[in-house]
C-alpha cells in the first residue's frame, strides 16, 4: 500500500502576518514547478490571524490536488457559542482550512487538554469534512520508565473512540515525542519507525487493517532537512510535522525535496 507522503509545517505561536505571507511566498515559488502528484501533501499551519494571508493552491494539472494546503493549529468541538478565544471547525473550513492539528503536546501542557476533548474535536473535525492531524507522544520520563508504547496506545485508543473506519482511514496522526520537540535532537529514525509501526496496530485493532493501511501517521520533533532522508526511508514514516524548520522557507522547501527524492528513489 503506497500512501503519499505529508510535510506539514506548524508554525506555531511565530510570524506577523506580513512575516507569514512572505514565508507562503517563499513555498509557493518552489512548488509552483511542480504537479501536486510530484510533490507530497504540503500542509502549512499558520497563527489564526494569519490564515487571511494564505491560501491553499489546486494543482492545475488535472490532479483534483492541492499543491498548498492549509491547517488550522487547534479549534473547539462545538459550533458556536459561548466559548471566548476559540473558533469552531466551520470557521476554521471558512478561513480555507483542510486540516486541522489537535492534540499537539503544547496543547496538553499548557493548556490542559485531556485525550476526551481531543476526542470531540476529532470527531467535530471529521463532521464537518476537514482532517485532524492528531498528536500523540511521550515524555522522556515516560521513555525512561518503558512506558512509550502503552501510553501512546491509550491516546491513540482515546483519540479514535467512537470514529467510524471510513473516518480513521482519512485522519492523520503524527507521531512526536515530547523530548523531540524544539530540542534539537531527533528520535532516532529506526526508533520512530518501531513507534508507529506499534500505532498502526493499534489503529488496525481498532478500525481494521484496511484503515490501518491507509491511515498516514508522520514523525516530529526536530526535524530538518538533514534528518528528512532517512525518515522517509522507512517503511511506516508517512510524512513529517514540522516546528522550528519549517519558519523559514529554505529549509522547509529542502525538505520537500527531500522528501520527493525519497519518493522518486523507493518507485
Ligand atoms: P520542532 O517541532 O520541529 O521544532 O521540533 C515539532 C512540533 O512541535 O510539531
Amino acid at each position: 500500500m503506497s500512501r503519499k507522503p505529508i510535510i506539514a509545517g506548524n508554525w506555531k505561536m511565530n510570524l506577523v502576518k506580513s512575516e507569514a505571507k512572505d514565508l507562503y511566498e517563499g513555498i509557493k515559488n518552489f512548488v509552483k514547478d511542480y504537479t501536486a502528484v510530484e510533490l507530497p501533501t504540503v500542509v502549512i499551519a499558520p497563527v489564526f490571524t494569519s490564515l487571511s494571508v494564505v491560501e491553499s493552491i489546486p494543482c492545475s494539472c488535472g490532479c483534483g490536488g492541492n499543491k498548498i494546503s492549509i491547517a488550522a493549529q487547534n479549534c473547539h468541538w462545538e459550533s458556536s457559542g459561548a466559548y471566548t478565544g476559540e473558533i469552531s471547525v466551520e470557521m476554521a473550513k471558512d478561513a480555507g482550512c483542510d486540516y486541522i492539528i489537535i492534540g499537539h503536546s503544547e496543547r496538553r501542557q499548557y493548556f490542559s487538554e485531556t485525550d476526551e476533548m481531543i476526542n470531540k474535536k476529532a470527531k467535530a473535525i471529521l463532521a464537518g469534512g476537514l482532517i485532524p492531524i492528531i498528536c500523540c507522544g511521550e515524555s522522556l520520563e515516560q521513555r525512561e520508565a518503558g512506558e512509550t508504547d502503552s501510553w501512546i496506545a491509550g491516546q491513540i485508543r482515546a483519540a479514535l473512540s467512537g470514529i467510524s473506519s471510513e473516518d480513521v482511514a482519512k485522519s492523520v496522526i503524527a507521531y512526536e515525542p515530547i523530548w523531540a520537540i524544539g530540542t534539537g535532537k531527533s528520535c532516532d529514525a529506526d526508533e520512530a519507525n518501531r513507534v508507529i509501526k506499534m500505532i498502526r496496530s493499534v489503529v488496525s485493532e481498532i478500525a481494521g487493517s484496511s484503515a490501518a493501511d491507509s491511515i498516514r501517521i508522520l514523525y516530529g520533533g526536530s526535524v530538518k532537512p538533514s534528518t528528512i532522508e532517512e525518515q522517509m526511508s522507512k517503511s511506516d514514516i508517512d510524512g513529517a510535522l514540522i516546528g522550528g524548520a519549517s519558519l523559514k522557507a529554505d529549509s522547509f522547501n529542502d525538505i520537500i525535496a527531500k522528501t520527493m527524492k525519497v519518493a522518486v528513489a523507493s518507485v
